[in-house]
């Protein structure tokens, strides 16, 4: 089963966004226009670097938009950082769905991503879809991601021909951490980087809109991005790529067990609401809260 529409959209897409609008640039934070998969493919074009960024809840999804961010991911990164679980294994597709419902209600600019969870796409394509539709129909996001690459076609031209745009993901893929058997860096040997290579062609030519790289070398990343049309994404991959992805409990220095040599912290949340929550402690045994301005 091939859907050559999205083939065709994808080409006409890339031939409509000549290699010399590279050296245009623009700042996003200018422009208030919705991002949609076509303005990725155009930031790519004019080598204006795509920002990503995890969220799963109103609240912050609605601070990360407001700031500018061009793609949110509603990640199954939500099963360690909001459910605690030690893998993104466990999380199921009512709980993403919760969670991209609630990102979809803050978020009026970027480009919202939701993951499909592990067990509801790699077996059988109908299920996939199924999926996939149920994501779309509930959230009302912009578009889902799934990890792989060869190995689930089927899902993949099923999703796309129902005409749902697909983010992949290839390099170390966290659902599959049980074959992995380590988060180490992935594809370093060359029978590995090659299939890598490969599955991102393929991802491409069936009509995904990008591809997010985990934790692969940087120069590896950096032939994939240079060969693809599409945008790359990376995180752990490097800079020769079309855009970063970071998971924001980390970056925000919220969950401070995790620190990977790719992750740059931007914040220790983790210490001023620490900080904060010990002084209320403190207000509250002391009586100094509520002071006489605080009650009715
Ligand atoms: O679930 C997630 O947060 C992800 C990113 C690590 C890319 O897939």
């Amino acid at each position: 089963m091939f859907c050559n529409k999205d083939t065709l959209f994808i080409q006409n897409l890339i031939s409509l966004y000549p290699q010399n609008l590279k050296t245009m640039s623009t700042a996003a934070s200018d422009d208030n226009r919705k991002v949609t998969t076509h303005r990725l493919m155009e930031m790519k074009q004019r080598g204006e670097k795509i920002s990503m960024l995890t969220a799963y809840d109103y609240s912050m999804a609605k601070i990360i938009d407001q700031a500018g961010m061009d793609v949110i991911l509603v990640g199954d990164s939500a099963s360690n950082v909001m459910a605690g679980n030690v893998t993104t294994l466990p999380i199921t597709l009512d709980q993403m769905i919760y969670h991209g419902k609630s990102v979809m209600k803050a978020v009026k600019r970027a480009l919202v991503v939701v993951d499909l969870p592990f067990g509801t796409y790699q077996g059988n394509s109908k299920e996939a879809l199924a999926s996939a539709v149920r994501v779309m129909k509930e959230t009302h996001a912009d578009c889902i991601k799934i990890e792989g690459g060869a190995e689930i076609k089927e899902s993949i031209q099923r999703i796309l021909c129902a005409g749902i745009p697909i983010m992949g993901h290839l390099g170390l893929t966290p659902q599959s951490i049980n074959k992995f058997g380590t988060y180490a860096v992935r594809a370093r040997e060359d029978e590995e980087a090659h299939k890598l290579i490969e599955d991102a062609h393929l991802l491409e030519e069936w009509g995904c809109f990008a591809v997010v790289l985990e934790k692969i070398p940087a120069k590896l990343a950096a032939r994939v991005a240079s060969e693809l049309k599409i945008p790359v994404i990376g995180i752990g991959a490097g800079g020769g790529v079309d855009g970063q992805v970071l998971v924001m409990h980390d970056m925000l220095g919220i969950n401070q067990e995790f620190s990977p040599r790719f992750l740059r912290r931007y914040a220790d949340l983790y210490d001023i609401i620490s900080n904060a929550v010990q002084s209320y402690i403190e207000d509250v045994k002391s009586n100094d809260f509520p002071n006489e301005k605080e009650q009715y």
